[in-house]
């Protein structure tokens, strides 16, 4: 009869064992998700070369962020300018705003030696995690969202968990983050800031149809009223939202006439 059991049972063991160790792994990393504390590197604030101010130079001065953080909005990641920017205004024989200020020394140490500013870096996900600046900020999600109001920060502080369960809340709940484009770097912006009529204006030169407008002001897929034209969405919506432009009245609309899928699958994060 020979042997009964073929031979790759002899491995039966080990294999066992090594899907036992893999399971394990698999409900650690699921604990992992689940139990860690999502806000362990809020708060990282580390001290910079040079005590460059937000608060001064995007609240005060109202500098918009891609003056500086010029690649926001074309690439993945967002650049830190280059000492020429600073030299705009605080380069000797250029802007020469302060130039002899002991906090800007060493910005005129760099342009004297023409090395770069090493700049603490703040926010950094692991290397396995995917992620681009441009498709968020280019689909109506603000700096805000993700950094908090650094208008007001005198050093950055590092505000959001920037954690897998953080992104994925509002990768499924988008709507309470969509703000108009012209409005992403504006990090003061309320919803009740926006004009109504010109809200719903915009969404109709964008293409969007009155019925589909009406659909999300409504809920109702069958409209029992149907919209004769602008004036008659405006009145809708102050109906159902009352006087003020709302967010859930914002982020619904652009969701459906932006069609903003963000994805929840493991490969669009971890490719
Ligand atoms: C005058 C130039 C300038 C402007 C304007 C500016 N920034 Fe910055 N930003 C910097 C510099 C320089 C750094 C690096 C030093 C630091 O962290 O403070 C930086 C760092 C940051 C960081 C942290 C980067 C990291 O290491 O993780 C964020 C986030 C940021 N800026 C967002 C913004 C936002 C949002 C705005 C608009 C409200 C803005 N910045 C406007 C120059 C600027
Ligand atoms: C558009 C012009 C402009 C640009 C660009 C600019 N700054 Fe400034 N910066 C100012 C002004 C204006 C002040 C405020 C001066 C005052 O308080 O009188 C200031 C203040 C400062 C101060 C505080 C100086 C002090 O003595 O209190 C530092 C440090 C500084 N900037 C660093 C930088 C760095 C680093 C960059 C480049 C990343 C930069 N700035 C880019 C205009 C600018
Ligand atoms: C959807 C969330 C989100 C939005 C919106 C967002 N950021 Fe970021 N930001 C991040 C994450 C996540 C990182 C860390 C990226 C990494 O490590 O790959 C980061 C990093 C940065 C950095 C450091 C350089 C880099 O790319 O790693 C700067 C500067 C920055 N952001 C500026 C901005 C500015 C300015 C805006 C608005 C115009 C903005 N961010 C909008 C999430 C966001
Ligand atoms: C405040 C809301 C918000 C947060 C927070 C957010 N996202 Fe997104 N994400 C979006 C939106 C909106 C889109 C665009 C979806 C579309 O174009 O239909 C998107 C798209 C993406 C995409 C697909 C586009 C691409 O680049 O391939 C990836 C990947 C992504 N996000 C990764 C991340 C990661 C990683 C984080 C956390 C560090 C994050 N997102 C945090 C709203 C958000
Ligand atoms: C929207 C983007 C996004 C999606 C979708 C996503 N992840 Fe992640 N994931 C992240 C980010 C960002 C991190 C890094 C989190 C951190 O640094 O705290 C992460 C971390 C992880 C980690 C390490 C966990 C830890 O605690 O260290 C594992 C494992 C993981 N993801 C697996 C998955 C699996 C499996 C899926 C599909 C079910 C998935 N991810 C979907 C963004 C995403």
């Amino acid at each position: 009869m020979g042997n009964f059991f073929p031979r790759w049972t002899n491995w039966l063991p080990l294999k066992l064992a090594v899907a036992l160790v893999f399971i394990a792994g698999g409900v650690s990393v699921g604990v992992a998700y689940y139990f860690t504390p999502k806000y362990t590197r809020v708060g990282y604030e580390p001290s910079q070369p040079i005590p460059f101010s937000h608060k001064i130079h995007a609240g005060q001065l109202g500098l918009d962020c891609r003056y500086c953080h010029s690649h926001v909005e074309s690439s993945g990641p967002a650049n830190v300018p280059t000492n020429e920017t600073c030299f705009n205004c605080h380069g000797a024989g250029k802007g020469n705003i302060r130039s002899d200020s002991p906090k800007l020394a060493k910005v005129m140490q760099a342009q004297a030696s023409g090395h770069p500013i090493e700049w603490e870096r703040v926010h950094k996900l692991p290397d396995y995690a995917y992620f681009n600046h441009s498709v968020h900020v280019n689909r109506g999600v603000s700096c805000a969202s993700c950094h908090g109001k650094i208008n007001e920060m005198t050093v950055v502080r590092h505000e959001k968990p920037l954690s897998m369960g953080w992104c994925l809340d509002c990768h499924r709940t988008p709507e309470k983050n969509l703000r108009p484009l012209d409005q992403i770097t504006n990090l003061d912006y309320q919803p009740s800031d926006l004009n109504r009529k010109d809200f719903y204006a915009s969404l109709l030169a964008g293409g969007a149809s009155k019925e589909g407008i009406a659909q999300v002001i409504t809920g109702e897929e069958e409209l029992a009223y149907q919209p004769s034209g602008l004036d008659d969405l405006v009145s809708m919506a102050e109906k159902e939202f009352g006087k003020d432009v709302t967010q859930k009245e914002v982020g619904t609309q652009l969701k459906k006439h932006w069609q903003v899928q963000p994805p929840e699958s493991c490969a669009a994060c971890h490719r």
